[in-house]
């Protein structure tokens, strides 16, 4: 699965030069060695006269982040549609993130949102020291 999205968004990096047909957004730095920590398909159809939006919720409900977000990927598979992404809140430097997916009305969303990050210093400290639960 993961092997997928990889290609994905090589694929996108690829066509952002060749301005093609996928688009890319790229929300803080990917460096090598940066873990994918969540990836999520968000596909909308049109309802109606109503915009379409969704947010992506990262860690999901329940569940913990210890690591701190470097980069949020969306990758925009059908951008003749226009839809857009935004951070409602968190992203890079933190170990949550909210990120928003609008839609135009009578509109196809159609995104890959991946989101990486690394092990954050005081968590690296604290492993060197044993001290960590990690
Ligand atoms: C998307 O934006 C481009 C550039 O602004 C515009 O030409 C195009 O008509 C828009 N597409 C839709 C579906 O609104």
């Amino acid at each position: 699965m993961n092997l997928v999205l990889v290609f994905f968004c090589n694929l996108c990096i690829v066509t952002i030069l060749y301005e093609t047909t996928a688009t890319c957004t790229i929300y803080g730095s990917k460096e090598p060695g940066d873990e994918l920590l969540h990836h999520e398909h968000v596909f909308r159809a049109p309802h109606g006269q109503v915009a379409q939006s969704y947010d992506v919720v990262f860690p999901k409900k329940g569940k913990r982040n210890e690591k701190v977000i470097t980069a949020i990927v969306a990758s925009d598979l059908s951008p003749r549609n226009n839809a857009t992404t935004s951070i409602k809140s968190g992203g890079p430097g933190k170990n949550y993130v909210t990120v928003h997916l609008k839609a135009l009305p009578r509109k196809f969303m159609n995104y890959i949102i991946l989101i990486y990050g690394r092990i954050s210093e005081a968590n690296l400290d604290n492993l060197v020291k044993g001290r960590s639960k990690l």
